[in-house]
């Protein structure tokens, strides 16, 4: 059995680039391996959160987590705040970190463009992310493309620490779904769906109503032409639609190309908005279920008590390799 975590920010409304980039790989590796996943609350806030929505939001992705599948007496299902070894091992990663591998953190850089006060916890973000992996001696991490990056950092932090105190922990690996790794934004075929853009036809969300994911999907951009073949490079807006497609029906790309040769993107995006609306139907009312059953906060607080035991060990045997004393 390996050991597999992943978070999500409670940061906005998660999107179907979450979905597919992350949440069904969860539901797929929970049977095999032994999981946490958790709800990355301390990362959120390196952006100004308001308490209420943060609060919300929070209960919100758990929930999501579970109505998505996520059985919690397999997989532990927890705030990262609600495990102060974190914070802990968050600063001692920071500290193992170097000013220039952060600043050439892409999602760093993307975050801080343009603006002219730029939170350091923003800057310090992966090495928390690192702490987060790290903890739980983590061989898996399901991710979408976009935190490859933050992954090869936790990597070189893990095996600096190694390095100077003796091995402690265990090497990472990413886990990325092979299609569907950076579903794109709906209005822009070159930019990744973001739960943070504010145009909010950008996205679809988890919890958007079938009206809503039908009239996101009808004004979707497409490329110029009409055919509905898979080709990223030239027809970045049609393949990002194929992915969604395939990923949510259960079908391959070449199934799908083949059942849509000779139809334009007309008839295309209106099966695909059903596609998604009924894919989401069911998640969507189990979510309801479960917000209305008062369950959240024991599974919450029984995740967050085995997170917390393997936390804590790790953390000690991090902190007595590098010196520090015991409380005597
Ligand atoms: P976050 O909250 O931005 O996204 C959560 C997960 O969704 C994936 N994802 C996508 N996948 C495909 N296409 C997209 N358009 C898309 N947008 C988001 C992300 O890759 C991610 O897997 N730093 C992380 C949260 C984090 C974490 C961790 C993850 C904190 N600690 C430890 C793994 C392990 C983040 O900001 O994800």
């Amino acid at each position: 059995k390996l050991r597999v975590l992943s978070g999500i920010q409670p940061s906005g409304q998660l999107t179907l680039g979450n979905y597919i980039g992350a949440i069904l790989n969860y539901v797929k590796l929970q049977h095999e391996h032994e999981c946490f996943f958790m709800v990355v609350d301390l990362h959120a806030v390196t952006v100004p959160q308001d308490p209420a929505a943060l609060r919300e939001q929070s209960e919100s992705v758990a929930a999501l987590y579970l109505a998505a599948g996520i059985d919690p007496s397999h997989a532990a299902v927890f705030l990262q705040s609600h495990v102060p070894a974190h914070a802990e091992l968050g600063w001692l990663m920071t500290t193992m970190a170097y000013m220039g591998e952060l600043e050439r953190m892409t999602q760093f850089k993307d975050k801080a463009e343009g603006k002219d006060a730029v939170g350091a916890g923003l800057f310090v973000y992966p090495a928390l992310m690192a702490a987060d992996i790290l903890l739980y001696n983590a061989n898996l991490v399901p991710v979408g493309d976009d935190q490859k990056q933050h992954l090869e950092l936790t990597r070189d932090l893990a095996g600096r620490f190694n390095h100077r105190f003796g091995d402690t922990f265990v090497m990472p690996e990413p886990y990325i779904p092979k299609v569907g790794a950076r579903i794109m934004s709906l209005d822009d075929g070159t930019k990744k769906m973001s739960k943070s853009n504010p145009n909010a036809g950008s996205y679809i969300a988890l919890l958007d109503s079938p009206d809503e994911i039908r009239k996101k999907i009808s004004r979707a951009k497409t490329d110029l032409g009409r055919e509905i073949v898979f080709d990223p490079q030239n027809k970045p807006e049609i393949s990002n639609l194929m992915t969604i497609y395939a990923q949510l029906s259960g079908q391959t790309l070449e199934q799908i190309q083949a059942s849509y040769d000779g139809q334009g993107y007309g008839a295309f995006k209106k099966d695909l908005a059903e596609v998604a609306a009924g894919a989401l139907e069911p998640l969507q009312r189990k979510y309801a279920e479960i917000r209305s059953s008062g369950e959240i906060g024991r599974i919450l607080r029984d995740g967050a008590e085995r997170a917390n035991a393997v936390a804590e060990v790790t953390l000690r045997r991090v902190k007595e390799s590098m010196g520090f004393l015991p409380p005597m």
